[in-house]
C-alpha cells in the first residue's frame, strides 16, 4: 500500500489568496480563502500592485491557519499557481512555494491555472472519469477543451475577444453595477424578462467553436444608451440583464453542444467562475445529452483546493515538478501527458 500524501495548493494568480490542504486518502482536508473583492471595488476592476501586496500579506497566514486546522506539520508536496496570471500575484505564491519547498525539502509542483479549474469537480464526491468535454468559463478565459487524460488538452474552441466573466462583468458595469458584476447582474436578471430584447447570439450560426462577446456586449451598450436617452433605464435595468443572460448563456450551452458531437464526448465538467451561473446550469442540465459535472460553488471562483488537487494527480502520476517560473501566458496545449498516463 503507498502511504497517503498531503499536497498543499497555493492560489494568487488573480484577487483571492487561496490556500489548501489535499490528502491522497481522505480528500480535501483543509481550505482557507480571502478575498480581495473590497479592496479592489473602488477601482473598478483588479489593480494588479495592490493584489501582490495583499496577497504577501495574506498568504502566510491561510498557510499557517490551514495546517493549524488540519493538524499538518509539514506537507509532502507544495502545488502553486504559476501561470497564467498577473505576473506579481504569481510570483508571491511562487517565491513562498518555492522558499517553503526548500525549508521543507519536499516537491514544488507548478501549476496551470485553467488546469486547477478543469479538475476542480475532482474534490466531488462522484468525480468525473477520463475522457470528458470542459466549459472553462472564467474572467480571463473561454474554452472548450478535450480532456483526453491528465495533462492531454486539446482546445477546441476559444474566445475571439472577450472571456465569458469579462461579459458579464462588462455589461454589469454599463447597467451601473458593482465590480465584479458577474453574480450581481445575474441576481438583477433574476427580476427580469429574458424576451424583452432581442440580443444576438454571437457566432451560433457559424460551424467554429470559437466564441465572440464583443457583439453582445455592443448591442447591450446600444440598447442602455437607448433607455437612457429616453429616460427608462430604470424600468429596463432587470430586463436587459436577463436577456444579456439569456443570450450569453444559450450561445454558451448550445457551442458546448455541438463540441461534445464533434469530440466525441459525452460527459461534461463546467467549471470557472460563471459555472456558479444558476441560469447556465439549468439550461446545461437541461439540454446537455450527456451527464454534467461541477464543483461546488465555491470552488468554481478562484481557490487554492482545486490548486491542491491538480498538484496531488500530477504528483500521484508523475512527479512533475521540476518548473519554478511565474507566466503570464500558457498554452494549455503544451503541458503534456505525464509518462504513466
Ligand atoms: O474563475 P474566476 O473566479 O476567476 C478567473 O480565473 O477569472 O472567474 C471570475 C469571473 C468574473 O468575471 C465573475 O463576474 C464571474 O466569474 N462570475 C459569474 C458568476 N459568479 C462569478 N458570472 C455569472 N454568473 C455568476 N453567478
Ligand atoms: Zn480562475
Amino acid at each position: 500500500m503507498t502511504a497517503s500524501k498531503i499536497t498543499l495548493g497555493i492560489e494568487t494568480s488573480c484577487d483571492e489568496t487561496g490556500v489548501a490542504l489535499f490528502c491522497s486518502e481522505r480528500g480535501l482536508i483543509a481550505n482557507a480563502l480571502h478575498s480581495q473583492v473590497d479592496l479592489h471595488a473602488a477601482y473598478g476592476g483588479v489593480v494588479p500592485e495592490i493584489a501582490s501586496r495583499d496577497h504577501i500579506r495574506m498568504l502566510l497566514p491561510l498557510i499557517q491557519q490551514v495546517m493549524s486546522e488540519a493538524g499538518v506539520e509539514r506537507p509532502d508536496a507544495i502545488a502553486y499557481t504559476a501561470r497564467p496570471g498577473l505576473i506579481g500575484a504569481l510570483m508571491v505564491g511562487g517565491g513562498m512555494a518555492n522558499g517553503l519547498g526548500l525549508a521543507w525539502g519536499c516537491p514544488v509542483i507548478p501549476v496551470h491555472h485553467m488546469e486547477g479549474h478543469l479538475l476542480a469537480p475532482m474534490l466531488e464526491e462522484t468525480p468525473p472519469d477520463f475522457p470528458f468535454l470542459a466549459l472553462l468559463v472564467s474572467g480571463g478565459h473561454t474554452l472548450l477543451i478535450a480532456v483526453r487524460a491528465l495533462g492531454w488538452y486539446e482546445v477546441l474552441g476559444t474566445t475571439l475577444d472577450d472571456a465569458a466573466g469579462e461579459a458579464f462583468d462588462k455589461t454589469a458595469k454599463l447597467l451601473g453595477l458593482a465590480y465584479p458584476g458577474g453574480p450581481l447582474l445575474a441576481k438583477l436578471a433574476e427580476e427580469g424578462d429574458d424576451a424583452a430584447f432581442d440580443f444576438p447570439r454571437p457566432m451560433l450560426n457559424r460551424p467554429t467553436l470559437d466564441f465572440s462577446f464583443s457583439g453582445l456586449k455592443t448591442a447591450v451598450m446600444l440598447a442602455v444608451r437607448k433607455a437612457e436617452a429616453d429616460g427608462q433605464l430604470d424600468d429596463v435595468r432587470a430586463d436587459i440583464a436577463a436577456s444579456f443572460q439569456r443570450a450569453a448563456v444559450d450561445t454558451l450551452v448550445a457551442k458546448t453542444i455541438r463540441a461534445a458531437e464533434t469530440a466525441g464526448l459525452d460527459r461534461l465538467v463546467v467549471a470557472g467562475g460563471v459555472g456558479a451561473n444558476r441560469l447556465l446550469r439549468d439550461e446545461m442540465a437541461a439540454r446537455f445529452p450527456g451527464e454534467v459535472f461541477y464543483p461546488r460553488f465555491e470552488f468554481c471562483t478562484d481557490n487554492g483546493a482545486m490548486i491542491a488537487v491538480a498538484g496531488a494527480m500530477r504528483l500521484a502520476e508523475a512527479g512533475d515538478v521540476a518548473e519554478i517560473k511565474a507566466v503570464a501566458r500558457w498554452s494549455l496545449e503544451s503541458l503534456g501527458v505525464p509518462a504513466a498516463a
